[in-house]
């Protein structure tokens, strides 16, 4: 096994508002992180999956684990998560097995991201030994704002991108950075990668691996899933 997806689901949710952690809050039938693991499981390859839930809700990642990929006990594990998610992502790269040489970071929160995005993530890693951001061109106008929402400045939206994940890094380097990183203030695992020197390159995201965190993106999932939204 040479890919190993380390899903981070042990976030608490509660821009969700929901009372349940928001990777085990039900979309259409389905967990969110059983959706994320659907789509991983689909990949053309095996490759090794290490899903980080909160301590109370390890045994349920457990079930929807043994569900979506019932016999790959030995390529399926869950682990503790940490307080940030930061901490969580070193929960599970601690899990990584020793002939993975590409890690895979991914949001179980980006429930309907598509097979095919974890795919080229994984090949481009392989392609070009650098740290790889699936990201999308940002649309709206963009403002530096003080704490009162006085405009201080504006960006230009043009040279910037929102990035998504899976994100994916050489397994060597990743766990180099994570080993190094002096502070657990980074929102995504490029950042580390980048403060510890690593190249960065994005790829295209896509519009459906967006991040479920409030009750209308779960609306908004609903309906691009075809169903009728709460
Ligand atoms: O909070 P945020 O939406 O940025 O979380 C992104 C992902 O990180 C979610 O899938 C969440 O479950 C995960 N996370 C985690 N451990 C934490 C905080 C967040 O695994 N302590």
């Amino acid at each position: 096994i040479s890919t190993a997806v380390i899903v981070v689901a042990a976030g608490s949710g509660t821009r969700l508002g929901a009372a349940l952690p928001k990777a085990f809050v039900d979309l259409a039938g389905q967990t969110l992180l059983e959706r994320s693991l659907r789509s991983i499981i689909l990949l053309p390859y095996p490759v090794q999956v290490v899903v980080v839930a909160p301590a109370d809700f390890v045994a349920d990642a457990e079930a929807i684990a043994h569900k979506v990929a019932p016999g790959l006990e030995e390529l399926v594990s869950v682990v503790n998560g940490g307080t940030t998610r930061h901490d969580s992502v070193a929960a599970g790269l601690a899990a990584v097995q020793s002939s993975v040489e590409v890690v895979l970071v991914h949001d179980a929160a980006r429930a309907l991201t598509p097979t095919t995005l974890f795919a080229d993530v994984d090949m481009a890693v392989q392609a070009t030994g650098a740290g790889i951001v699936p990201a999308l061109p940002v649309v709206d106008s963009l403002k530096q704002v003080d704490v009162t929402g006085g405009v201080l400045g504006i960006a230009d939206r043009d040279q910037l991108r929102a990035a998504q994940t899976p994100q994916g890094f050489p397994r060597a380097e990743l766990e180099a950075a994570y080993a190094a990183a002096g502070s657990s203030d980074y929102t995504d695992d490029a950042a580390v990668f980048a403060a510890n020197g690593g190249a960065v390159t994005t790829i295209p995201g896509d519009e459906v691996a967006f991040k479920i965190t409030t009750a209308w993106d779960l609306n908004r999932a609903h309906q691009v899933l075809g169903g009728i939204p709460d």
